[in-house]
């Protein structure tokens, strides 16, 4: 096959920033997707309905091609009351981020139990809860393992809250996404499916592939391909695209964070061709993801050509997945 359409692709989680860099986020989203879905971790986070529709005005100002789906950010200060003023603002979801895990967690949550009546709103109200699932305190590697009982005890006490594991990077975490029903999904990155935890540090760290959660061993990788490929449609893409200037990439403290919005969908096609699952990539890209959310597919189409290009060394000060390589599936614009 040299060329193929499908349903315009959503990224089920995207970081889009503030300032100067995001109109430049914004252009290379709407390039690809049709939809995004817009995590809440700016600076000043994205708290309240009023954070919300200012942040989707900027982002409405620069991308009128790309629709923006609304985050906000659950924080120990969220109060129930809260949730219909932000899902009236807008909001199809709130992220949850353990206190420390990542980029501007610093305020996140310490005690997800005193978040229970925050779940139960939610669930009322019908907003998704996606969940950065790891723990705190523990060795990087076991940190999305160990976060796992949590998550299952908010499904055993909101059985009706839907709710999405972010990012999944372990074997552990698809079998148990996969055995707690249709309320839970999760989302699956490019650079999930395509790295493990030598590329991330052998000797060094490589702070072009540091990213949370940190990728991990070969047969975590091996089972996100599989389900990635098995069309199960529970496990849909969302890129946690997450750049980072190459200033705060360098350094003795790189930030976590991989940019890939450019690179995705290349990245996606050749791996699904080289497992002779190109029929499965649409229903990854564009469809299990909207059914989840219960969104209508997108209009619009998506073409990719076969056609060698080389990755540019940088965007806009951001060093991309893939930079200087050559990749075989091209998108047209
Ligand atoms: C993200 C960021 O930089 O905002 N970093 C990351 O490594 N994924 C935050 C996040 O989604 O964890
Ligand atoms: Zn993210």
């Amino acid at each position: 096959m040299t060329e193929l359409t499908i349903i315009r692709p959503d990224d089920f989680h995207n970081h889009l920033r503030q300032g100067e860099l995001m109109p430049h986020l914004v252009q290379e989203t709407e390039k690809v997707f049709g939809r995004t879905l817009v995590m809440p971790n700016t600076l000043p986070p994205v708290v309240t309905g009023e954070d919300l529709q200012r942040y989707r005005s900027e982002l409405e100002s620069v991308g009128a091609d790309l629709q923006f789906l609304m985050t906000f950010k659950i924080i120990q200060e969220t109060k129930p009351e809260m949730i219909t003023g932000l899902k009236s603002a807008g909001a199809i979801a709130g992220k949850l981020y353990p206190q420390g895990v990542t980029t501007n967690a610093e305020d996140g949550v310490e005690d997800v139990e005193n978040l229970f009546p925050v779940f139960e709103a939610m669930q009322q109200e019908n907003v998704v809860l996606c969940i950065h699932g790891e723990l705190s305190g523990v060795e990087d590697l076991q940190r999305e393992e160990a976060f796992l009982p949590t998550l299952k005890k908010i499904h055993s006490n909101f059985s009706k809250l839907r709710i999405v594991l972010e990012h999944v990077s372990t074997e552990a975490a698809v079998q148990l996404v996969q055995e707690l029903g249709e309320k839970v999904a999760a989302t699956v990155t490019v650079h999930h499916l395509l790295l493990s935890t030598e590329d991330v540090r052998n000797g060094k760290l490589n702070p072009d592939h540091f990213c949370a959660p940190i990728c991990k061993s070969e047969a975590d990788r091996a089972a996100l391909v599989q389900i990635a490929l098995s069309g199960h449609p529970k496990f849909f893409f969302g890129s946690d695209s997450a750049p980072h200037s190459r200033k705060d990439k360098e350094g003795e403290h790189p930030k976590p964070g991989i940019y890939s919005t450019p690179v995705a969908l290349p990245l996606l096609t050749g791996l699904f061709e080289s497992h002779d699952k190109l029929d499965q990539l649409e229903d990854f890209t564009s469809r299990f993801g909207a059914e989840f959310y219960q969104l209508p597919q997108n209009q619009g189409q998506l073409s990719l050509v076969k056609e060698e290009w080389m990755v540019p060394k940088e965007y806009f000060g951001v060093v991309p997945l893939k930079k200087g390589e050559r990749l075989k599936w091209k998108v047209m614009v």
